[in-house]
């Protein structure tokens, strides 16, 4: 059932990052995913990969990916925009896709240096359960890093009301959690968290919300948690 539900918004998926607030906190959530996210060799699994938003950043950093999306319209997406990076056919060899509900394939997994998620553990069924076996396929001083929208907080509010005024939104069946739940979560070690998005959905200006972003006050709209293997 998931398929569907990105599969209806998946033309229309990117079009938010041209909005000025799309623009202005994607940029704010890739700071904090990009500057957390290390992994000790090149094997990086992709969770959710979408319509390739952090794969291409992933190819770019050098990391040989596996990008897994339940969504066929979504990864077909992801697939285009690798194919244009620069040097596109030594980078498309650099991702393997797999179609597929990564709920269905925790026991066909190879081991990976990183495991990197964005946005998409909000729809995952019993996370901390499906961490935990991701956990188990790092390498030693590999990298398990979820990002996802915080509950309890402005845009976990802003998603809510989405999904209020529009039946067919995908965050009608959206799960957000807050830092604390995420931490209560035992994956295996002590997750370290970012937070960021201090600035409300409904912020005026881009000075203004930089202006809140700095202060880092109230509860965040993103979280990054992350585990790392010893
Ligand atoms: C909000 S999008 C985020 C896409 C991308 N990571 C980004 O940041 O732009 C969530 C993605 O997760 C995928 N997804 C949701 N549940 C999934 C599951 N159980 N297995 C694999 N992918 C899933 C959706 O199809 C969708 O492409």
């Amino acid at each position: 059932m998931n398929e569907a539900l990105f599969d209806h918004v998946a033309a229309h998926y990117d079009s938010w990052y041209d909005t000025e607030l799309g623009s202005l906190s994607d940029q704010t959530e890739r700071n904090l995913a990009q500057s957390m996210f290390k992994a000790p060799g090149p094997k990086v699994l992709e969770i959710g990969c979408g319509t390739g938003q952090y794969t291409s950043w992933l190819v770019q950093e050098g990391y040989e990916v596996t990008a897994v999306d339940i969504s066929g319209e979504m990864m077909a997406l992801a697939q285009k925009k690798i194919a244009l990076l620069e040097g596109s056919t030594s980078k498309a060899d650099c991702v393997h896709w797999w179609h597929a509900d990564i709920t269905k394939i925790l026991d066909q997994l190879e081991t990976y240096d990183g495991i990197f998620s964005m946005t998409a553990f909000e729809f995952v069924p019993e996370p901390e359960n499906v961490l935990k076996k991701l956990f188990s396929q790092l390498n030693p001083g590999g990298c398990l890093m979820i990002g996802v929208i915080a509950g309890m907080s402005a845009w976990s509010e802003y998603y809510a009301e989405a999904a209020r005024k529009k039946p067919t939104s995908v965050f009608k069946r959206a799960a957000l959690y807050t830092q604390e739940e995420i931490r209560s979560w035992q994956i295996g070690v002590s997750a370290e968290i970012g937070e960021c998005l201090f600035f409300p959905p409904n912020v005026q200006t881009k000075s203004e919300a930089l202006s809140l972003e700095a202060k880092r006050e109230g509860n965040p709209g993103f979280v990054v948690a992350k585990w790392v293997k010893r």
